[in-house]
C-alpha cells in the first residue's frame, strides 16, 4: 500500500510515487568536526487527487532551511544575473509604470533583481528571512524587510507602504508549504489591478529530464498550469498568463491577478492542454518517471564504481542543493567523487551535507585536472562549460545523468 498524506493546497489525499530515503538538509553544509549534528528527514513525492498538486510527503521546518547562514547565492550565476535584470526592465516598462509604483520580491536573496529596480529609483521591497543574503542586499542599497512572508507579513507592508503593484517570486513559492497564509497574503497585499509574478522549476520538464535531483528540501511543490490554475481559483485569484523559461533546467513563470482583472491570454489554455494531452500526472507516467530515475541512479553508481575501478578520477562541479539528493540517494562517498568545486565562499571549506564530500574553490580543480567531472550544476552547463574550456582541452570529459547517465 502506497503512503498518504494531506494536501496542503485543498486538504485531499496525497499518494506518494517515489521515495529518495533519508536525506539532509540540501544545503546544511557541514563543518568539519560537526558531522554527527546533522538533520535528516525523509524525502518522498506524491500527488493530490483532487487538486492534482505535486508535493513533498514530509515538511522540513523552514528555520531548518532558511537562516543566517543560508548559502545560496542568486548572483552565482551571469546567465541568471542577466535573466533577473531583463525581468526587472520588463517590469519597469509594463507594470511599474503608473503614479508611484511598488513592487515586493519575495525570497529576494541577494538583491540581483531588485538591483536594477533599485538603481531606477523605483519603490521596492525585498522581503527575504535569510539573514546572509538579506544583509548583502541591504549592502547595495536595497530595501529589505528580513522576515518570512506569509499572511501577517502581508498585512504589516500593506499598512506601512500601501498596496503593491507587482509581487514577484523566482524559485521561492515552491519552497513555501504554508500556501494558504502565503496567499491570503498575496491577496492582502496585491493592488486591484497588480500582478502576482513567480516562477519556479516545471514538473512537466523534471518528468521529460528525469531531473530527480529538483527533487530536494526546499522544493515542496512542484507546480504544473493544472495545479497552480486550481490553487489559484481556491484562493480568490486566477492564473492569467504563462511563459516557459529556459533557466534552471526549464521553468514556468505564471501570473496571478484578482478575478476579471486581467485578460487570460491564449499561453494558459495551450499548456492546460499540453499537460492533459500527455497525461503529465497520469499513475503511468509517474511510474515511468520512477523507474527512468532508478535507471539513472544505477547507471551512475556503475559508472562512478568503473571508474574506481579502474584508478580515474572523478570530481563534482556544483555544490548545488541538488546534488544533496544525489550524492545520498546513491550514497557516493569521498572514494568515487573526491570533492566538489564551488564558487560559493559559504560552501568552501564545509563538507556536502549528509555525504560529506569536501567542498572546494575552482582553483583545487584548476591545479589538478581530474580525468572526469560530474556536473551536479547541469542548470549551468553552457555557462559553465564556456568557462572551464581548458578542462576539455586538457582531455577532461564532462559527466551528466540527465536526463540519462552521458559524456561530454
Ligand atoms: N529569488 C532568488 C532566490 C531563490 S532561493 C533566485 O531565484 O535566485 C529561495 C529564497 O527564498 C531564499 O533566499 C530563502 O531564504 C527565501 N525564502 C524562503 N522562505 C521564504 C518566505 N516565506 N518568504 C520569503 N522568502 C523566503
Ligand atoms: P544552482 O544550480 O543554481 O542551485 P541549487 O543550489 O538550488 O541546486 O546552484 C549552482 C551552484 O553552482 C552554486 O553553488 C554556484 C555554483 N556555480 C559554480 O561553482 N560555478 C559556476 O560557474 C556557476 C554558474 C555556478
Amino acid at each position: 500500500m502506497s503512503a498518504t498524506s494531506s494536501c496542503r493546497i485543498c486538504g485531499d489525499t496525497v499518494t506518494e510515487f517515489i521515495d529518495f530515503g533519508k536525506q539532509p538538509a540540501s544545503d546544511a553544509f557541514v563543518k568539519p568536526g560537526e558531522e554527527d549534528r546533522e538533520f535528516f528527514f525523509r524525502l518522498a513525492v506524491g500527488i493530490c487527487g483532487s487538486c492534482d498538486m505535486v508535493q513533498l510527503m514530509e515538511e522540513v521546518p523552514r528555520e531548518q532551511m532558511f537562516h543566517e547562514d543560508y548559502p545560496y547565492l542568486s548572483s552565482g550565476s551571469s546567465v541568471m544575473r542577466a535573466h533577473f535584470e531583463g525581468l526587472a526592465k520588463r517590469f519597469l516598462t509594463t507594470e511599474l509604470t503608473g503614479e508611484d509604483p511598488f513592487i515586493v520580491e519575495l525570497g529576494s536573496n541577494d538583491g540581483t533583481m531588485l538591483n536594477t529596480i533599485a538603481k531606477a529609483g523605483v519603490r521596492h521591497l525585498g522581503v527575504e528571512p535569510s539573514g546572509g543574503v538579506a544583509e548583502l542586499a541591504a549592502t547595495k542599497g536595497i530595501r529589505v524587510r528580513k522576515d518570512f512572508f506569509e499572511e501577517s507579513t502581508a498585512t504589516a507592508i500593506r499598512s506601512e507602504d500601501g498596496a503593491a503593484d507587482v509581487i514577484y517570486a523566482a524559485n521561492t513559492l515552491c519552497h513555501i508549504p504554508y500556501m494558504e497564509s502565503i496567499l491570503r497574503g498575496v491577496t492582502t497585499l496585491l493592488a486591484p489591478n497588480g500582478v502576482f509574478v513567480f516562477e519556479d522549476p516545471y514538473f512537466a520538464e523534471i518528468v521529460e529530464r528525469a531531473s530527480f535531483d529538483q527533487v530536494y528540501d526546499e522544493h515542496f511543490y512542484f507546480f504544473t498550469a493544472r495545479s497552480v490554475d486550481e490553487m489559484a481559483r481556491r484562493h480568490g485569484l486566477e492564473l492569467v498568463d504563462v511563459e516557459r523559461l529556459a533557466v534552471h533546467g526549464g521553468e514556468v513563470r505564471y501570473t496571478l491577478a484578482r478575478p476579471g482583472a486581467r485578460q487570460r491570454t491564449a499561453a494558459v489554455a495551450e499548456l492546460l492542454a499540453s499537460e492533459e494531452a500527455a497525461k503529465l500526472t497520469s499513475p503511468a507516467t509517474l511510474t515511468d518517471f520512477r523507474e527512468r530515475v532508478e535507471k539513472n541512479r544505477d547507471d551512475l553508481m556503475a559508472f562512478l564504481r568503473e571508474q574506481r575501478a579502474q584508478g580515474k578520477r572523478v570530481v563534482g562541479y556544483g555544490a548545488t542543493a541538488k546534488s544533496a539528493t544525489v550524492t545520498n540517494y546513491l550514497g557516493i562517498t569521498p572514494e568515487l567523487v573526491s570533492f566538489v568545486c564551488d564558487t560559493t565562499p559559504a560552501k568552501q571549506g564545509k563538507l556536502t551535507p549528509g555525504a560529506h564530500l569536501p567542498v572546494k574553490p575552482p582553483s583545487a580543480f584548476h591545479a589538478d585536472y581530474p580525468d572526469y567531472a560530474l556536473l551536479f550544476a547541469w542548470n549551468h552547463a553552457e555557462e559553465i562549460m564556456a568557462n572551464e574550456q581548458a578542462f576539455r582541452e586538457a582531455g577532461g570529459k564532462w559527466v551528466l545523468y540527465v536526463p540519462t547517465v552521458h559524456i561530454v
